[in-house]
């Protein structure tokens, strides 16, 4: 199924210049990108993106990290695309994160672990909204989008 979902490439990714090299694992897996900026985070944005997470102990430093720097966010749109951002992504401590997964080649430590990626078609729908107007995202047609979907045979 075709989907949408968002990706952050945390402040850590930002300042580590890691953006490029981050970007290109979800465009070479095939995955369009419909959306894409550069956002000062306000801490309102950050307490309602992260309010699943509210009663945990790490919530506080979590959305004070989130704030702390320009973050990007993108929205991305492919076959499985929340899946298969998830593996893309890898384990949520990167010591868990396969090697190939970007934590798992780019990070150390669960607090700084580079990415977010939204977790289920619910999840993905809200983000979505809370990240971009709608008049943000773009669907468009690449040529090559029939040698990634399975229209090309
Ligand atoms: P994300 O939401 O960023 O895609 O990551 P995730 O689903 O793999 O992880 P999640 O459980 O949703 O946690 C959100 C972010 O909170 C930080 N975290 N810190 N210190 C800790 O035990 C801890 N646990 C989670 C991580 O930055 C994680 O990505
Ligand atoms: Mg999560």
């Amino acid at each position: 199924m075709i989907e949408r979902t968002l990706i952050l490439i945390k402040p850590d990714g930002v300042q580590r210049l890691l953006v490029g090299r981050i970007l290109d694992r979800y465009e070479q897996r095939g995955l369009k990108i419909i959306g894409l900026k550069l956002v000062q985070v306000e801490r309102e944005l950050a307490e309602r993106h992260y309010a699943v997470h509210r009663d945990k102990p790490f919530y506080k430093g979590l959305v004070d990290f989130i704030v702390s720097a320009p973050l990007v966010a993108v929205a991305l749109e492919g076959l499985n695309a929340i899946a298969v951002c998830r593996a893309i992504n890898g384990a949520t401590r990167p010591h868990e994160a396969a090697p190939g997964s970007i934590r798992g080649d780019y990070a150390l430590e669960t607090g700084q672990n580079l990415v977010h990626s939204s977790d289920s078609a619910e999840t993905a729908a809200s983000e979505l909204a809370l990240w971009f107007a709608a008049d943000e995202l773009h669907a468009y047609q690449r040529d090559i989008d029939r040698w990634v979907d399975g229209s090309a045979d």
